[in-house]
């Protein structure tokens, strides 16, 4: 199959976990700009259930997919031989729902003819600071960047040297910072997924009120560890509970910030030794939890203050959570295609393997 190099349209395509997202992208001299990007979530569905289930969000994701597909393509009122590319998130994610995005990308490839490129996800999320949103220019185009990704299964920091060429930092030891967010949440009586809603509810509390422990935030290397911090604010909870089996409102508003502050304090001392440790002045910052205002708050007034110039690149809000804006944004930076018929979902991909 012949293709161009340099692709102009890229179609995103994102089905790794509760998100079906379809996007068209374009690049020019202007940079990456979103012609269409569509999301059907069955995160509401799974608010229901506390979490996601994997059987029924792959059954989601399969009603979902060829419809936001044809609506992103009608938004960006393209036709499929306008497209030059292909690319879809392969790994990591639940098996069922990336067989989902991956066979039909690979139809999609080989029924249009068309270059078909695999993104990891996890890379996927930091190429959401390149799309050029609105007339801002987020784009950092000089390397070299430190990568913090806190999502709700990974919490990695990256070194990108170059366009593909990056060296993993460091990691979670066990929960990611957006899994301490959804599973304290969920101590609290708070809805999934647990991010949004600890913060919200964190805005009326005092964030010095509970003394929460900031595991490994002193260790001597670049990784990370959120488990102990649900196990500290169930037994805080239990302590608090009135005798009716009950918590009172200011309480809760007190553990929110609580939880916040010790989430965001070890965040943004470990992405801040990163910068030191490999005297990098720009941070980027990506995943579902960088749409925190206040991590990005206080990311910016430290590094400021402390590494003098560092810019910081941080996405709009709606492109930190999953979409298929970020894939097809990374697809035109990595753009390696592979034979549609080779390739197969990868559900434990990581940054750390350096798979794509
Ligand atoms: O990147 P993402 O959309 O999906 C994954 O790839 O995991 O991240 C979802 C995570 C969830 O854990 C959610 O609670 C968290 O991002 N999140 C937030 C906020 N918005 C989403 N965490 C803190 N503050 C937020 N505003
Ligand atoms: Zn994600």
């Amino acid at each position: 199959m012949f293709f161009d190099t340099n692709p102009k349209i890229i179609l995103g395509i994102e089905t790794s976990c509760d998100e079906t997202a379809a996007a068209i992208l374009k690049k020019d001299n202007n940079g990456i700009q979103i012609l269409s990007n569509i999301i059907a979530s069955s995160a509401e569905i799974q608010s229901k259930y506390g979490g996601v289930i994997p059987e029924q969000a792959a059954r989601e994701q399969l009603v979902s997919i060829i419809p936001v597909i044809k609506e992103a393509l009608e938004e960006a009122k393209c036709k499929p031989k306008n497209i030059d590319a292909l690319a879809v998130t392969y790994g990591p994610g639940l098996v069922g729902c990336l067989l989902i995005g991956v066979e039909t990308a690979k139809t999609l490839s080989l029924v249009w003819e068309k270059p078909l490129v695999p993104v990891n996800h996890l890379l996927g999320h930091f190429y959401a600071n390149w799309i050029t949103d609105k007339g801002t220019l987020l784009s950092p185009d000089t390397f070299p960047i430190i990568g913090l990704l806190v999502s709700g299964g990974h919490t990695d920091l990256i070194l990108m040297e170059n366009h593909g060429k990056y060296r993993y930092l460091g990691g979670t030891r066990d929960d990611a910072a957006g899994e301490a967010f959804d599973k304290t949440a969920r101590l609290l009586g708070l809805p999934y997924p647990g991010g949004p809603a600890v913060s919200k509810l964190a805005k009326q509390g005092n964030p010095k009120a509970f003394k929460l422990p900031r595991p490994m935030i002193k260790s001597d290397n670049l990784d990370f560890s959120f488990s102990g911090l649900k196990t500290a604010v169930s037994n805080i909870i239990l302590d608090g509970l009135s005798p009716s089996g009950r918590m009172s409102e200011s309480f809760r508003a007190d553990l929110a910030a609580s939880i916040e502050e010790a989430i965001i304090d070890v965040l943004v001392a470990k992405t801040k030794k990163a910068a030191k440790q490999f005297n990098v002045n720009q941070i980027m910052l990506a995943g579902g939890v960088a749409a925190n205002k206040k991590l990005t708050e206080v990311v910016r007034k430290t590094t400021s203050e402390q590494i003098s110039h560092a810019p910081i690149y941080v996405p709009p809000p709606h492109l930190c959570t999953d979409n298929a804006a970020f894939i097809a944004a990374c697809a035109f930076y990595n753009f390696h295609p592979v034979n549609p018929l080779t390739l197969q979902a990868s559900p434990g991909l990581s940054l750390d393997k350096k798979l794509n």
